[in-house]
């Protein structure tokens, strides 16, 4: 495995299988290296902790940085190089002219109109798109791995892809499925946050989320009247538990909107803090015709 800091160094990553990542690697992390290693591409995982995706208030300083740990779980989840540019490399431009070019950058619906993420949050998807982009033009993948931990991300960097198809016109986005603690808690980087008496009280997450799963399969029919109850009960779970819910919702899976009688599949998706840590996670809860 080669750890490359300067993008002129980058040879052969065209039809790569990219991982990109802010580091402090986990479980998760490893889960989408291992699956891009099982594509038989060789695989390039970026780390840089993107100050654009960051609001002014937020954790980019303290965000955990681990490299050494980082080259571990990467090289024996099998990539190729290790990509670690500095804030130079991925925005020559200076980091003022980056946050301005974040501030109008065209973005997918799934980054403004859901108000989930985008209205905690309301520069971070710039930001993501931002650095996305910028690392899918450095190293011209075939295709990138993204977690579903993440789930308006994902929609965000798919739609993102798909908007304009003359940019990465081989590039396809695979979605990985969420890797979680033993009591469901989503594995993250940011868990790190909580002290010991806080990481037992944020499984509430994903009992919240098991719970409205458990709701809704066991509901005759899925109407907007059960779905704002199933709400109201993963707010109350929330609430209980000490968390401050930011939103805990249930939407169409694929918009990220409000679920209409048109919907397949509904997602529940809630984001709460909890001491010093902000945590999201999400949930597939229901699929038409799982009940048959
Ligand atoms: P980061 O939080 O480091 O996550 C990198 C990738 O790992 C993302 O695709 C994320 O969804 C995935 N991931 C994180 N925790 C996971 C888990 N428990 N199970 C499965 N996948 C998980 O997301 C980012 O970085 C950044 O926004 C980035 C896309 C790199 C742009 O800066």
């Amino acid at each position: 495995m080669r750890l490359i800091e300067d993008p002129n160094e980058l040879v052969d990553t065209v039809g790569c299988a990219l991982v990109p990542t802010m580091g402090a690697l986990h479980e998760g992390h490893a889960s989408l290296i291992r699956a891009a290693a099982g594509s038989g591409l060789g695989v390039v995982v970026t780390i840089f902790v993107n100050p654009t995706q960051f609001g002014p208030r937020e954790d980019f300083l303290k965000y955990p940085r681990t490299l050494n740990d980082d080259l571990a779980v990467a090289e024996s989840a099998g990539a190729r190089v290790v990509f670690v540019p500095g804030v130079d490399a991925i925005y020559p431009r200076g980091l003022a002219a980056a946050r301005a070019e974040a501030a109008v950058l065209p973005l997918p619906p799934a980054a403004h109109e859901p108000h989930l993420e985008d209205a905690c949050r309301p520069t971070h998807m710039a930001g993501v798109c931002q650095v996305v982009a910028r690392l899918c033009d450095l190293l011209s993948p075939a295709v990138a791995y993204f977690g579903e931990k993440d789930f308006q991300q994902l929609r965000v960097i798919e739609q993102m892809v798909a908007m304009d198809p003359t940019r990465w016109p081989a590039l396809r986005v695979l979605p990985c499925p969420t890797i979680r603690e033993p009591d469901g808690l989503a594995m993250s980087s940011r868990n790190v946050f909580l002290n010991a008496e806080e990481r037992l009280r944020a499984a509430a997450i994903p009992r919240a989320l098991l719970a409205t799963k458990e709701r809704l399969a066991h509901g005759e029919s899925v109407n907007i009247g059960l779905l704002s109850e199933a709400e109201s009960e993963m707010r109350v779970a929330l609430a209980e538990a000490g968390l401050g819910t930011q939103y805990a919702v249930i939407r169409n899976s694929h918009t990220l909107m409000s679920a209409g009688s048109d919907a397949t599949e509904l997602r529940a998706l809630v984001a709460a803090r909890l001491g010093g840590a902000r945590l999201i996670d999400n949930m597939e809860v229901w699929t038409r015709g799982q009940g048959d």
